[in-house]
Order: C-alpha cells, then sequence, then structure tokens
C-alpha cells in the first residue's frame, strides 16, 4: 500500500514537472508533437543503430547485453533509436522467419561473435532472426527510447553507393512491388499494439542513375500510404534525392497524401562530402548552411516538419574536417531547433565491407560497445538534446541565448558583472534591440559593453544607452558578433581559452584564407522559449523506465 501510493505520488510529481509524454506523435505545423491535450513538443534525438548490414542482425549484442546498450543509449540522453532494417527481413520468409541469428553469423564464418553473443546474449541467438529484431524494439522500449525504423537497403549489407542496385526504384534490388509489401510487413507488425515504434523511415538514401523526381513521387506517394493503411499511428518520413541531401523539389510540387500531421521529410549531413579546410571557413559555413536551406530546410519555414536522420563527426576528436563540420552543424541545429538522428550508437561491428570486428570510430561507445569513446565529443553534441523551443515550451517572451557551437556551451553569468561559458541549461538570455544594444531580457538594465582586446565584456548598467556597446552580426558565417572598443578599434566578442571567460578579440578570419580559424568567435543568437526556472523538458516516454532511471 505504501509503496503504491509512493509510486503514485512520483508520478503525479512526473507529470506536474513534464518529464514524459505520450504516444502516438503526430505534426503540428512544423513540430513533431506529443499525443497529450494541446499536443507539446517531442524533440526526436535519436542514435542510428544499424541492423541491415550482411548479417540482418543489431550490430554489438556478441559484445555487450542488449540491455545493457538499451540502458547505455539511454543514459546518454538519446530519446530515441533509429533502427535500421533491410527490405528482405521483412519480404523473404525464408530469410527472416526460417534463419536463425546463430546460422546468419556462422554462414559469415563470425565465430567469434557467435561465442560473444553466447555470453552477452544466449536467449537471441536461436530466434529467427525477425524476432531478433522484435526483442531489439521491445527492449528498447522497455527502457524508455522510441524507435524508428529506417529500410536502408534492400539486400543486406554496408550501404550506399550509386551502382550497388539498391538505390533507386527499378534497380536490381529495389522493385517497387516488393518495397511496398516489406514496408506494409514491417509497419502492421508494430500496429494495433502498445508499441515504442514511432515513425518508419521508407528509404535510406535513394540515389544512382536512375533516380528521378515523378518516380519519386509515384512511389513514395504509394509508400507511404501502404505504411499509413496499416499503421495510422506512426509517423511517415519521407527521404529525397541524391543520397538524402535534395528536397528542393518539393517547393514547385507538393507531396500530397490522404492523411493530415503524420508527415516528415528526412535529410542527411555529413562533413566528408565537401572540404571545410580549403578556404575561409566563415564562408565555407555559411555556403554550406544556405546550400541545406535551400535543398531542404525551407520546409521548415513553410511549416513542414524536416529530420535530420543522419550526422556525424569521427569521435576520436582529431579529424580536422569532420570538427569545422560539427561546429557549423551545430549553430545550425540549435538556430532551426533541429530533430536529428546521430550516426551511430556503433562500436564496432560483426563484419563491415569484408572486415571483421571493423572499428566505427563514428561510433558514440568504444569498440567493445562498453565505454564511451569521447565524453568531450559526446558532451558538445548532447547540447542539443533538449528543445529551445515549440509548442508547449513557450515562455512570454521569446528570448535569445548566445549558444557557442564549437564547445556545446553557452554564455552564462560568472558574477554580477561579468560573462563566461557555461551549461545550456541556465543560459542568459539577450535581446538585440533596434539599436543594437545587446541587453539582458529578464534584468533589462543590464547591456553589454565591450572595453579592449582581449579584456572581458562587462554587463553595464543601461542608462540611457549611454554606456551600451553597439554589436553586429559579422563575417560570412553571420556567426561573429562585433562592435567597437573603446579605442575605436573593431573588435569581435571572444572566449578566453584559459577560464572560459567571455572578452573581445581583433575579429577574425573576416577575409582571407583557409590558415586562419574563426571558431572561438562563433556565437549563435537561437531563439529559445525554455524557462530558466523550470528543469529541463526530460523527454523520455515510458513512465515506469523514467521513474527508475530518475531515482538511480
Ligand atoms: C488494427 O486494428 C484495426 C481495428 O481493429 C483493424 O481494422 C486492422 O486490420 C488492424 N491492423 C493490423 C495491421 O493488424
Ligand atoms: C576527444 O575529442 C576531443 C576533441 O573534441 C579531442 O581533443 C580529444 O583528444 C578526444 N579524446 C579522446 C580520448 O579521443
Ligand atoms: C576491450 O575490452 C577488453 C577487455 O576488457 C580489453 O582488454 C581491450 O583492451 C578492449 N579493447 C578496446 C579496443 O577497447
Ligand atoms: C594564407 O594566407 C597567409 C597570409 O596571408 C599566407 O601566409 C599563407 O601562405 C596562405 N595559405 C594558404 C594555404 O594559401
Amino acid at each position: 500500500m505504501e509503496r503504491v501510493l509512493f509510486i503514485s505520488t512520483f508520478l503525479l510529481l512526473l507529470s506536474i514537472i513534464n518529464f514524459t509524454f505520450s504516444l502516438p506523435l503526430s505534426t503540428n505545423s512544423r513540430w513533431i508533437v506529443d499525443d497529450s491535450n494541446h499536443g507539446r513538443r517531442v524533440k526526436l534525438t535519436c542514435i542510428n543503430w544499424p541492423s541491415h548490414l550482411e548479417t540482418a542482425v543489431a550490430e554489438g549484442l556478441s559484445k555487450q547485453p542488449l540491455d545493457s546498450i538499451a540502458d547505455k543509449i539511454f543514459s546518454m540522453g538519446f530519446n530515441c533509436v533509429r533502427l535500421t532494417w533491410p527490405l528482405y527481413l521483412a519480404t523473404d520468409e525464408s530469410f527472416s522467419g526460417v534463419m536463425t541469428v546463430r546460422q546468419s553469423l556462422r554462414k559469415f564464418r563470425l565465430f567469434e561473435a557467435v561465442s560473444g553473443f553466447q555470453v552477452n546474449n544466449p536467449s537471441i541467438l536461436d530466434l529467427p532472426l525477425i524476432k531478433a529484431f522484435q526483442e531489439v524494439v521491445t527492449c528498447l522500449g522497455n527502457h524508455g527510447l522510441m524507435v524508428i525504423l529506417d529500410n536502408h537497403i534492400s539486400q543486406p549489407g554496408w550501404c550506399c553507393n550509386a551502382n550497388d542496385g539498391n538505390g533507386f526504384f527499378g534497380d536490381k534490388h529495389l522493385n517497387p512491388q516488393v518495397w511496398i509489401k516489406g514496408l506494409k510487413k514491417m509497419a502492421s507488425m508494430f500496429a494495433n499494439v502498445s508499441s515504442n515504434v514511432v515513425g518508419m523511415s521508407l528509404r535510406n538514401e535513394l540515389r544512382g542513375p536512375k533516380q528521378n523526381i515523378n518516380d519519386w513521387y509515384k512511389y513514395m506517394r504509394e509508400g507511404a500510404e501502404a505504411v499509413h493503411s496499416v499503421n495510422p499511428d506512426i509517423l511517415v518520413i519521407v527521404s529525397g534525392l541524391n543520397y538524402e541531401t535534395d528536397l528542393s523539389f518539393l517547393r514547385e510540387r507538393a507531396f500530397e497524401v490522404s492523411f493530415r500531421r503524420k508527415l516528415v521529410f528526412e535529410i542527411h549531413w555529413y562533413g566528408f562530402w565537401n572540404s571545410w579546410e580549403g578556404e575561409n571557413l566563415n564562408k565555407i559555413c555559411g555556403r554550406e548552411t544556405e546550400n541545406i536551406m535551400k535543398m531542404s530546410g525551407f520546409l521548415l519555414e513553410k511549416g513542414i516538419p524536416l529530420f535530420v536522420s543522419e550526422f556525424g563527426v569521427d569521435q576520436r576528436g582529431n579529424n580536422a574536417n569532420d570538427n569545422m563540420f560539427l561546429s557549423c552543424f551545430m549553430a545550425l541545429a540549435a538556430d532551426l531547433d533541429l530533430d536529428w538522428a546521430l550516426w551511430t550508437v556503433v562500436g564496432s561491428y560483426y563484419v563491415r565491407e569484408k572486415t571483421i570486428e571493423y572499428d566505427e570510430t563514428y561510433g558514440v561507445l568504444d569498440w567493445n560497445w562498453s565505454s564511451i569513446r569521447n565524453s568531450t565529443m559526446l558532451q558538445m553534441i548532447s547540447s542539443i538534446q533538449s528543445p529551445f523551443r515549440g509548442p508547449g515550451l513557450m515562455e512570454t517572451h521569446p528570448k535569445k541565448i548566445m549558444f557557442h557551437p564549437s564547445t556545446g556551451l553557452c554564455v552564462v553569468r560568472k558574477s554580477l558583472f561579468q560573462l563566461k561559458l557555461g551549461s545550456c541549461d541556465k543560459p542568459e538570455s539577450w535581446r538585440l534591440t533596434s539599436h543594437r544594444v545587446l541587453s539582458l531580457r529578464e534584468e533589462e538594465i543590464f547591456c553589454l559593453k565591450a572595453y579592449e582586446k582581449g579584456k572581458s565584456v562587462k554587463l553595464r548598467v543601461f542608462f540611457f544607452g549611454l554606456y551600451c556597446s553597439k554589436w553586429k552580426l559579422k563575417s560570412e558565417s553571420k556567426m561573429q558578433i562585433s562592435s567597437v572598443s573603446r579605442s575605436g578599434n573593431s573588435v569581435c566578442l571572444d572566449v578566453d581559452s584559459e577560464n572560459n571567460n567571455i572578452v573581445t578579440n581583433s575579429c577574425k578570419c573576416l577575409k582571407g584564407n583557409s590558415s586562419c580559424d574563426p571558431r572561438s568567435q562563433w556565437f549563435k543568437l537561437v531563439t529559445s522559449t525554455r524557462s530558466r526556472f523550470k528543469p529541463k523538458p526530460f523527454l523520455q516516454f515510458s513512465p515506469k523506465k523514467t521513474f527508475l532511471s530518475l531515482i538511480r
């Protein structure tokens, strides 16, 4: 009796401080929202977990117990998994319903993996592949994690290239009718059961010589309708052309489906697609951001949801190109408050491109799937896990916070008059007035003043604007916040790397080549309606598990 009371009190508490939300999800303008009365925003912050390679088994289960992997994903602050699957897992009965995990691993002579499985997941080893897949989904649900099923490829294996026969409708392994049959099978498998499957990505990275807009409209529409017809609860997630980079054609011609409030579009964005090092980084970031907006980001402005279902970086932290990309990505992801899925949780694959126990350097877990590969990198990325705005997160006045994309930190108070970089949980909020004064949102008597190069900026009491500096956004990235120092030099906000204090320095890289790095001076003024006074919204949905995890 006592225990029941305790639990119900605790659940009541949870519901008061908005820790949980209810499924199914739907969309409201560009936002994904929950099933509560007013539809509160649910920000998808997922991690990709591949299960589409040769063995068609979720990776890593030879290294760690399923339960422990799910627990790690939850503890790292992700609220969902984009779980990939090969089409033939749903359409080839002799494969999915008959072949067991053990047989599949043996087929590729992965004997070490079999032994590892025996130790870590003995109860899954002799399940048919499709049952093993369902076990993974269920276990993630038990840990309060949502799942998006992503049809990644047809024939199991590493993806993708233009001529691999899996690229576009009409390719050897992408018969539209087989694809639709597979989508229906998978969607109905998780229909009518109280399930944590909240969405389906219809097809990963369409590509190759056969791709064309007319077939895209025809088949993607058929696929979307097919999924919705058997599972009307889930989000239908639609990718574009050219390896999931191009949705620009939606400007001219709408994608029409018979259902409402369940359609989401998706894109991918990786640093290795371009060189981020060849020229001025402000210029590159400005140009790439503009390109993303032109190819897909414009959808948000039209009130259509967009999900970055893959992005990722080398987690070793020493890949300069990826690190530059990441800073630019983080700025846009915070600014637009994107829903996203990081590539990947994988520490190592059973086998990838013929290499057994392939080490995945883009994985947040290490080769053993036991520890976080680089907690500095993860910490940075986790700064965009909480939503900044959206339905249900409204405060009366929207405000701007100063986000520092290359560290994932925000400008916070160090003392009454001084500022430093700190956690984005409780950032100072700002208003850039029409007179270009940066004043605090909540204590409007304070404004930001620049002194000399290398010196800290300070908050000054606003006295008819007399002591305030005037600020403007500079450089092609529009992320350098510039003013004039006391002695009349042009300066930009910067971070003193020794103590994280906010200072001003000469503006870096307004011109010039790739030899200079402006990133310490990048600040993005991000719109936020997050309350400073409420705990940060926590996005797992299963009350029971959330409750357990919070107590722990
Ligand atoms: C789900 O339930 C509805 C209503 O009972 C039924 O019409 C439908 O066929 C079921 N769908 C699946 C995929 O089982
Ligand atoms: C983690 O990444 C950072 C860069 O963000 C790098 O400086 C550091 O060396 C990396 N640490 C490890 C343990 O790989
Ligand atoms: C994996 O774990 C084993 C046993 O704990 C350890 O000996 C090994 O060094 C680890 N390997 C890597 C690459 O982390
Ligand atoms: C970049 O510019 C600097 C100074 O103008 C020059 O010394 C350097 O050689 C240039 N580097 C490249 C890669 O062009």
